[in-house]
């Protein structure tokens, strides 16, 4: 279970980290290598729910977003975008498509099986302030299995949602705990864990941010392994899972 940096959107202050690629293209296979290597680790039966976020080409170096902390972007005016494109040739103001493209990348590698597209409708939680197209209200939980036969908990879908596939679950307020890691609620969680993992199974987050996987993991029962590149996230991390 995780939920990666997108593309072009928020700086996490570290060296190394993914999200900043000068193309589109470096972006998706950053992040289907980073998978591939989830793939070694998963169960044969296990399943990956990976959250992605789409982006807006602004033409002018910067994404489109509403990152409160905009002042920490370091996106310039990049030879690219001179040429114009972000390496895929589209107009500035046109959606990129980023989760679509990752989603296709990992199924193109003939190992993933994209089983499911699930549109998580964020109620009230993407305020922009754009007049001329409709404002974004969903991001993807995409769910990928290893292989065609794999563990799924069905009864715990009847029990939770009406329309299987699209989960609408308001985002996490706005953290107050000095870091910014743009968290996940833990109820988006708690659904993907039901679904896709055992009781006494393991869950691993290779993008762990304050380690909300970790958190419902471990309150359920359940082993957990985060990984973070940012060392004040990893130190929260560990505060918060010493004192559950
Ligand atoms: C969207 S946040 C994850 C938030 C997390 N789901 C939570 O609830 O707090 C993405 C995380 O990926 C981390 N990250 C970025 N590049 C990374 C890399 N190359 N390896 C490991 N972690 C990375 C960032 O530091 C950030 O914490």
């Amino acid at each position: 279970m995780t939920s990666p940096p997108y593309y072009w959107l928020r700086d996490y202050g570290v060296g190394g980290q993914l999200g900043q690629e000068e193309t589109v293209l470096q972006y998706v296979k950053g992040l289907a290598d980073t998978m591939d290597e989830v793939y070694r680790l998963l169960a044969d039966d296990g399943l990956l729910f990976l959250n992605l976020g789409d982006t807006y080409y602004s033409g002018k170096g910067k994404s489109h977003g509403t990152d409160p902390k905009s002042t920490k972007r370091r996106f310039g005016l990049r030879a690219v975008d001179k040429s114009g494109g972000l390496g895929i040739g589209i107009q500035p103001k046109s959606v990129i498509g980023v989760p679509w493209r990752v989603a296709l990348e990992m199924s193109g590698r003939r190992k993933w099986v994209l089983r499911s597209s699930i549109v998580w409708h964020r109620p009230r939680s993407l305020p922009e302030a754009v007049k001329d197209r409709p404002r974004r209200s969903y991001e993807y939980v995409f769910m990928f299995a290893k292989q065609r036969n794999y563990y799924f908990n069905r009864p715990a879908l009847r029990d939770v949602v009406a329309e299987e596939d699209v989960w609408t679950i308001p985002a996490r307020p706005k953290s107050t705990n000095g870091i910014d890691t743009a968290p996940f609620p833990d109820e988006l969680v708690e659904r993907c864990l039901n679904l896709g993992c055992r009781e006494g199974g393991s869950v691993l987050d290779p993008f762990a941010g304050s380690g909300t996987t970790l958190r419902v993991a471990v309150r359920s029962g359940r082993d957990a392994t985060g990984i973070d590149l940012n060392p004040v996230f990893c130190q929260y991390m560990v505060e918060k899972l010493k004192a559950m």
